[in-house]
């Protein structure tokens, strides 16, 4: 192709409203570069800010390209936004203010109250439930009904309790309606606080309640029956992971608390090992 005279290249760009998102070249960059700023329209999208209820320590790790405001459909073909990753506050307070404002899933809509968690930051122990019932989001403790008597229970036995050395969670932090199973783009979007939990906390022992938080947490659909027994390792910390029955199964399945008793040991076990 002739190269092209630059009036007549510019007036058929404008003719096309291609001007914002044609890649200016070396040459004609500052040419293009002022053809955009007095072009009517917005020429580029404003970088992503963090959410306005965002805490104030709260940064996104990698500002995403900035992309034509109102480019032609057949043109952003590769041309995909890139969604920056969410980075959960690193401080305690700041990660559980985070968690009370959210608004990162779809279960923002139903909830009453978040559901943090409880326990002590120092605990050796992480327990993590599959997501608040109706008790919990009423409360906005994790584990205050029936299925949460049976866990304290089932703590005990163990010489643990909230108050003292186990921490209780989440893999979502906000009750998913109708106490259905938390979805995969809901357990996503909370990951990061959960994570950060755990960064923070560094138990020993995480140990997950149930197929449904230990299939989110270990991001597998191998059925319980293959998921008790080993110990998994969970994330970059490789913090150990134990799977038991969650205590609501064991309240219409009672005759599974003899099993739960020997998961139950093994965690025992597993810390005193640990010291
Ligand atoms: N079931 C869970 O998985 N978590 C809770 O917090 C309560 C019930
Ligand atoms: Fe945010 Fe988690 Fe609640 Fe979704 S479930 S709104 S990600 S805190």
């Amino acid at each position: 192709m002739l190269p092209m005279e630059p009036n007549r290249r510019r007036q058929l760009l404008r003719a096309l409203e291609i001007e914002a998102w044609v890649r200016p070249r070396a040459k004609s960059e500052l040419e293009l570069a002022s053809m955009a700023q007095q072009a009517a329209a917005p020429v580029m999208a404003a970088p992503l800010a963090p959410p306005a209820d965002a805490p104030q320590d709260t940064v996104m790790a990698r500002p995403p390209k900035s992309k034509p405001a109102a480019a032609p459909q057949a043109l952003l073909v590769n041309d995909a936004p890139e969604v920056a990753p969410y980075v959960a506050p690193r401080d305690w307070a700041g990660l559980a203010a985070a968690v009370a404002g959210c608004e990162r899933c779809k279960l923002c809509r139903t909830r009453t109250n978040t559901v943090f968690g409880v326990g002590p930051q120092n605990a050796p122990l992480l327990v993590v439930g599959e997501g608040p019932g109706a008790d919990e989001d009423a409360q906005g403790e994790p584990f205050v009904g029936r299925a949460g008597k049976l866990l304290d229970e089932m703590l005990k036995a163990i010489g643990r309790s909230r108050n003292d050395n186990t921490f209780i969670a989440n893999v979502v932090k906000c009750r998913p309606p109708g106490n259905r199973d938390p979805e995969p783009d809901e357990v996503a979007a909370c990951r990061p606080y959960l994570d950060r939990q755990i960064e923070i906390l560094q138990p020993k022992l995480i140990l997950a309640l149930g197929r449904i938080a230990a299939q989110r947490l270990l991001a597998t659909d191998e059925p319980l029956s293959k998921l008790r027994g080993p110990v998994f390792e969970y994330g970059s910390s490789k913090t150990p992971v134990l799977i038991t029955y969650h205590p609501a199964y064991l309240l219409r399945s009672p005759g599974e608390k003899a099993k739960s008793w020997v998961d139950l040991k093994r965690v025992h076990r597993f810390l005193d090992a640990k010291g």
